[in-house]
């Protein structure tokens, strides 16, 4: 079960174990890491995503009816509500919800057209909002849970050619944070993770034909995310950033924003 917090609002530990799991976007790299990681912990995990198949053979892997799949169009706010609704009656009430889905375009602000806005928009800022407040209720009615949002180090720090993907990852930044203080004592926590660039699906859109073979290089495993996420829940942590050596660019631009800049122009 996941702890209540004591009167200061923290989770000493947060048990995983016998929770039901709830992860977007569980089809594919992270999202498909995080439901394994989960799963061995001991949750019950509910896949969400689009792809049938590829929820059904998760499913099928992680076996002993420890996850079930849930077909769901994120950007439908409709298809939310009702998927969550799905999950309470077939395996119980969400405990662990991770907003994980998203997309990326690699794209100049002036090239990126409304529709991809709104794609970007919808997948990852808008449906952790509309799984969020479909979830939260029922935590906050059993005083337990916890919310995890899959933002990105592009939440925290600008990035050229992901103007729109960075304005989503860092109003998403800005949800978790502040829900973080809404919900403190009331027995749900809620961890905000900040992946760098891992190697996953995600660069497939062909947008990102002209992303830097240099930074591709430096990807990490999405298993190492989803270790980072699960241990970050445990714990009940605000914020975690994956690899940690990029939280050094966070307190580099807040201490010297110029020198910052100049080097992100120069190098980024
Ligand atoms: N890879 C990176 O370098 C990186 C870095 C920082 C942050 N992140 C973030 O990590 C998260 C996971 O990305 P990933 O790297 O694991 O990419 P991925 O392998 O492409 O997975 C994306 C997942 O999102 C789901 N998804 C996309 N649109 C959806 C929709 N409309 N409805 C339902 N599900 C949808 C996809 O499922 P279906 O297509 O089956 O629907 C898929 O399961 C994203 O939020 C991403 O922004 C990634």
């Amino acid at each position: 079960m996941v702890a209540n917090p004591g009167a200061a609002g923290e989770n000493a530990a947060v048990e995983i174990a016998g929770t039901i799991a709830l992860v977007t976007g569980a089809s594919s790299g992270i999202g498909a890491s995080t439901a394994r990681a989960l799963a061995a912990a001991g949750a019950r995990v509910a896949l969400v995503a689009r792809r049938a198949d590829r929820l059904d053979a998760l499913a099928a892997e992680i076996a002993d009816g420890r996850a079930a799949s849930f077909v769901c169009d994120v950007r439908d706010p409709r298809q939310i509500e009702a998927t969550v609704a799905a999950i309470g009656a077939r395996l119980g009430p969400v405990d662990i919800l991770v907003n994980n889905a998203g997309v990326g375009r690699y794209l100049g602000f002036l090239e990126s057209g409304p529709e991809d806005v709104a794609t970007i928009f919808e997948t990852n800022l808008y449906a952790a909002l509309h799984f969020s407040r479909a979830a939260l209720p029922g935590m906050l009615a059993r005083r337990r849970g916890h919310v995890v949002n899959v933002a990105s180090i592009a939440g925290r720090i600008g990035s050229r050619n992901h103007t729109i993907y960075c304005a989503a990852k860092f109003a998403l930044a800005g949800f978790s944070e502040s829900l973080a203080l809404e919900l403190d004592g009331s027995g749900v926590g809620v961890t905000l993770v900040n992946p760098g660039i891992v190697d996953t699906a995600f660069f497939d859109h062909g947008s990102f034909a002209a992303f830097p073979a240099s930074a591709r290089a430096r990807a990490i495993p999405p298993e190492r995310v989803a270790a980072a996420l699960v241990r970050a829940v445990r714990r009940d942590l605000p914020e975690v950033t994956v690899p940690a050596i990029y939280t050094l660019g966070t307190l580099f631009k807040a201490a010297a924003p110029r020198i910052f800049s100049r080097v992100m122009r120069r190098f980024a």
